[in-house]
Protein backbone atom coordinates (compact mmCIF):
# COMPACT_ATOMS: atom_id res chain seq x y z
CA UNK A 1 0.00 0.00 0.00
CA UNK A 2 1.27 3.69 -0.63
CA UNK A 3 3.03 4.78 2.58
CA UNK A 4 0.72 7.88 4.86
CA UNK A 5 1.85 9.71 7.42
CA UNK A 6 -1.64 10.54 9.80
CA UNK A 7 -0.61 13.99 12.41
CA UNK A 8 -3.80 14.91 14.09
CA UNK A 9 -4.54 17.35 17.08
CA UNK A 10 -5.49 20.06 18.46
CA UNK A 11 -5.44 24.10 16.64
CA UNK A 12 -2.46 25.46 16.50
CA UNK A 13 -0.01 22.74 17.62
CA UNK A 14 1.96 23.11 14.91
CA UNK A 15 0.80 20.00 13.05
CA UNK A 16 0.59 21.71 9.87
CA UNK A 17 3.72 23.22 9.60
CA UNK A 18 5.31 19.90 10.43
CA UNK A 19 3.33 18.02 8.25
CA UNK A 20 4.02 19.80 5.37
CA UNK A 21 7.72 19.65 6.27
CA UNK A 22 7.86 16.10 6.81
CA UNK A 23 6.17 15.88 3.24
CA UNK A 24 8.55 17.98 1.71
CA UNK A 25 11.79 16.49 3.36
CA UNK A 26 10.27 12.44 2.21
CA UNK A 27 9.14 14.03 -1.48
CA UNK A 28 5.53 12.82 -0.13
CA UNK A 29 2.17 14.68 -1.16
CA UNK A 30 0.62 16.80 1.56
CA UNK A 31 -3.38 17.08 2.81
CA UNK A 32 -4.08 19.84 4.96
CA UNK A 33 -7.64 18.67 5.59
CA UNK A 34 -8.41 21.42 7.61
CA UNK A 35 -8.35 23.75 4.68
CA UNK A 36 -11.02 20.94 3.29
CA UNK A 37 -13.05 21.96 5.95
CA UNK A 38 -12.13 26.07 6.07
CA UNK A 39 -13.23 25.70 2.22
CA UNK A 40 -16.39 23.94 2.31
CA UNK A 41 -17.35 26.37 5.16
CA UNK A 42 -16.55 29.41 2.95
CA UNK A 43 -18.92 28.07 -0.42
CA UNK A 44 -21.59 27.53 2.17
CA UNK A 45 -21.25 30.88 2.93
CA UNK A 46 -20.80 31.94 -0.38
CA UNK A 47 -23.79 29.61 -1.26
CA UNK A 48 -26.29 31.44 1.45
CA UNK A 49 -26.27 27.66 2.94
CA UNK A 50 -26.43 28.06 7.13
CA UNK A 51 -23.66 25.91 8.74
CA UNK A 52 -26.45 23.98 10.51
CA UNK A 53 -28.14 22.57 7.56
CA UNK A 54 -26.54 19.46 7.13
CA UNK A 55 -28.37 17.83 4.11
CA UNK A 56 -27.63 20.73 2.18
CA UNK A 57 -24.06 21.15 3.39
CA UNK A 58 -23.35 17.01 2.26
CA UNK A 59 -25.16 17.79 -0.74
CA UNK A 60 -22.09 20.68 -1.33
CA UNK A 61 -19.65 18.67 0.07
CA UNK A 62 -19.79 15.98 -2.53
CA UNK A 63 -19.77 18.47 -5.27
CA UNK A 64 -16.97 20.77 -3.92
CA UNK A 65 -14.95 22.21 -6.73
CA UNK A 66 -11.63 22.72 -4.68
CA UNK A 67 -8.23 21.88 -5.88
CA UNK A 68 -4.72 22.30 -3.99
CA UNK A 69 -1.51 24.18 -5.22
CA UNK A 70 1.24 24.70 -4.04
CA UNK A 71 -0.39 25.70 -0.56
CA UNK A 72 -2.86 28.11 -2.78
CA UNK A 73 -6.68 26.60 -2.64
CA UNK A 74 -8.54 27.50 -5.17
CA UNK A 75 -12.80 27.33 -5.06
CA UNK A 76 -14.84 27.68 -8.37
CA UNK A 77 -12.04 28.65 -10.25
CA UNK A 78 -10.82 31.34 -8.21
CA UNK A 79 -7.93 31.22 -5.86
CA UNK A 80 -9.35 31.90 -2.24
CA UNK A 81 -6.21 33.37 -0.47
CA UNK A 82 -6.15 34.23 3.08
CA UNK A 83 -10.16 33.58 3.35
CA UNK A 84 -10.10 30.81 4.71
CA UNK A 85 -7.02 31.41 6.96
CA UNK A 86 -8.56 33.66 9.78
CA UNK A 87 -10.18 32.57 12.93
CA UNK A 88 -13.55 33.30 12.31
CA UNK A 89 -13.11 30.70 9.33
CA UNK A 90 -11.61 28.33 11.47
CA UNK A 91 -14.72 28.74 13.74
CA UNK A 92 -17.13 28.21 10.90
CA UNK A 93 -15.11 24.81 10.18
CA UNK A 94 -15.21 23.44 12.99
CA UNK A 95 -19.04 23.74 13.35
CA UNK A 96 -19.75 22.33 10.21
CA UNK A 97 -17.37 19.57 11.31
CA UNK A 98 -19.31 18.00 14.24
CA UNK A 99 -21.82 17.03 10.93
CA UNK A 100 -21.64 13.11 10.17
CA UNK A 101 -23.26 13.40 7.09
CA UNK A 102 -21.10 16.04 6.23
CA UNK A 103 -17.85 14.78 7.14
CA UNK A 104 -18.54 11.50 5.11
CA UNK A 105 -19.37 13.35 1.84
CA UNK A 106 -15.67 14.51 2.48
CA UNK A 107 -14.13 10.97 2.87
CA UNK A 108 -13.49 9.73 -0.77
CA UNK A 109 -11.88 13.51 -1.42
CA UNK A 110 -9.49 13.22 1.44
CA UNK A 111 -8.41 9.62 0.29
CA UNK A 112 -7.76 10.68 -3.04
CA UNK A 113 -4.39 12.65 -1.83
CA UNK A 114 -3.43 9.24 -1.58
CA UNK A 115 -0.88 8.96 -4.01
CA UNK A 116 2.81 7.60 -4.82
CA UNK A 117 5.54 7.84 -3.43
CA UNK A 118 3.38 8.59 -0.33
CA UNK A 119 1.26 10.78 1.99
CA UNK A 120 1.29 13.62 4.95
CA UNK A 121 -1.62 14.04 5.87
CA UNK A 122 -2.47 16.68 8.72
CA UNK A 123 -6.24 16.86 10.45
CA UNK A 124 -8.41 15.48 13.39
CA UNK A 125 -9.23 12.01 12.12
CA UNK A 126 -6.42 11.39 9.47
CA UNK A 127 -5.15 8.20 12.01
CA UNK A 128 -8.47 7.21 13.28
CA UNK A 129 -11.53 7.43 10.16
CA UNK A 130 -9.76 8.79 6.83
CA UNK A 131 -6.47 6.49 6.84
CA UNK A 132 -7.13 3.60 9.21
CA UNK A 133 -4.22 2.14 7.96
CA UNK A 134 -1.85 4.77 7.89
CA UNK A 135 1.74 3.68 8.27
CA UNK A 136 2.76 5.96 11.06
CA UNK A 137 -0.40 7.76 13.02
CA UNK A 138 1.32 10.90 15.11
CA UNK A 139 -0.27 12.94 17.95
CA UNK A 140 0.79 16.24 17.50
CA UNK A 141 -0.26 18.61 20.81
CA UNK A 142 1.14 21.62 22.82
CA UNK A 143 -0.49 22.95 26.08
CA UNK A 144 -3.01 25.94 25.47
CA UNK A 145 -0.61 28.54 26.26
CA UNK A 146 2.00 27.34 23.96
CA UNK A 147 -0.71 26.75 21.08
CA UNK A 148 -2.31 30.26 21.32
CA UNK A 149 1.49 31.99 20.91
CA UNK A 150 1.93 30.11 18.11
CA UNK A 151 -1.00 30.96 16.18
CA UNK A 152 -0.66 34.87 17.64
CA UNK A 153 2.83 35.43 16.04
CA UNK A 154 0.99 33.29 13.04
CA UNK A 155 -1.10 35.68 12.24
CA UNK A 156 1.03 39.16 12.75
CA UNK A 157 3.14 37.31 10.79
CA UNK A 158 0.35 37.27 8.37
CA UNK A 159 -0.36 41.49 8.70
CA UNK A 160 -3.37 40.12 10.36
CA UNK A 161 -4.41 41.62 13.83
CA UNK A 162 -4.95 39.54 16.36
CA UNK A 163 -5.37 39.65 20.20
CA UNK A 164 -3.71 36.80 22.80
CA UNK A 165 -6.27 36.50 25.07
CA UNK A 166 -8.58 36.23 22.62
CA UNK A 167 -7.12 33.49 20.33
CA UNK A 168 -6.98 31.29 23.78
CA UNK A 169 -9.90 31.86 24.82
CA UNK A 170 -11.34 30.86 20.91
CA UNK A 171 -8.76 28.51 20.92
CA UNK A 172 -9.91 26.35 24.30
CA UNK A 173 -13.64 26.87 22.76
CA UNK A 174 -12.83 25.34 19.44
CA UNK A 175 -11.20 22.25 21.46
CA UNK A 176 -14.28 21.76 23.71
CA UNK A 177 -16.47 21.72 20.82
CA UNK A 178 -13.93 19.48 18.43
CA UNK A 179 -13.79 16.64 21.82
CA UNK A 180 -17.51 16.98 22.52
CA UNK A 181 -18.46 15.65 19.12
CA UNK A 182 -20.25 12.65 18.51
CA UNK A 183 -18.17 11.72 14.73
CA UNK A 184 -14.33 11.89 14.60
CA UNK A 185 -13.55 13.67 17.90
CA UNK A 186 -10.34 15.02 18.51
CA UNK A 187 -8.76 12.35 20.38
CA UNK A 188 -5.39 10.23 20.13
CA UNK A 189 -6.40 6.84 19.09
CA UNK A 190 -5.18 4.23 20.76
CA UNK A 191 -2.36 3.69 17.99
CA UNK A 192 -0.83 6.71 17.45
CA UNK A 193 2.39 7.82 19.24
CA UNK A 194 1.93 11.07 21.16
CA UNK A 195 4.64 14.05 20.21
CA UNK A 196 4.28 16.58 22.73
CA UNK A 197 5.86 20.31 21.04
CA UNK A 198 5.72 22.42 24.26
CA UNK A 199 9.27 22.53 24.69
CA UNK A 200 10.55 21.37 20.80
CA UNK A 201 11.06 23.91 17.86
CA UNK A 202 9.56 22.87 14.21
CA UNK A 203 13.00 21.43 13.27
CA UNK A 204 13.08 19.47 16.28
CA UNK A 205 9.24 18.17 15.52
CA UNK A 206 10.44 17.23 11.92
CA UNK A 207 13.23 15.54 12.62
CA UNK A 208 11.15 13.67 15.29
CA UNK A 209 8.47 12.36 13.09
CA UNK A 210 11.56 11.52 10.74
CA UNK A 211 12.72 9.20 12.75
CA UNK A 212 9.21 7.78 14.41
CA UNK A 213 8.71 6.83 10.97
CA UNK A 214 11.93 5.38 9.75
CA UNK A 215 12.17 3.36 12.94
O1 LIG B 1 -5.16 24.33 12.92
P1 LIG B 1 -6.55 24.73 13.18
O2 LIG B 1 -7.24 23.88 14.14
O3 LIG B 1 -6.72 26.17 13.49
O4 LIG B 1 -7.39 24.56 11.89
P2 LIG B 1 -7.64 23.35 10.94
O5 LIG B 1 -6.74 22.21 11.18
O6 LIG B 1 -7.60 23.99 9.62
O7 LIG B 1 -9.13 22.85 11.28
C1 LIG B 1 -10.24 23.71 11.34
C2 LIG B 1 -11.41 22.94 11.94
O8 LIG B 1 -11.80 21.90 11.04
C3 LIG B 1 -11.10 22.23 13.26
O9 LIG B 1 -11.45 22.99 14.38
C4 LIG B 1 -11.94 20.95 13.20
O10 LIG B 1 -13.19 21.12 13.79
C5 LIG B 1 -12.17 20.72 11.73
N1 LIG B 1 -11.41 19.56 11.23
C6 LIG B 1 -11.94 18.30 11.40
O11 LIG B 1 -12.98 18.15 12.02
N2 LIG B 1 -11.31 17.21 10.89
C7 LIG B 1 -10.16 17.33 10.22
N3 LIG B 1 -9.58 16.25 9.73
C8 LIG B 1 -9.58 18.61 10.05
C9 LIG B 1 -10.22 19.72 10.59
Amino acid sequence: AIPVIAIDGPSASGKGTVAALVAKELGFHYLDSGAIYRVTALAAQRAGIALDDENALAELAGKLDVSFDNGEIWLDGTQVGEAVRTEESGNAASKIASLPRLRAALLAFQRSFRKAPGLVADGRDMGSVVFPDATLKIFLTASAEVRAERRYKQLMEKGMRANLSQILQDLQQRDARDSARSVAPLQKCADASLLDTDTLTIAAAVNEVLRRYQA
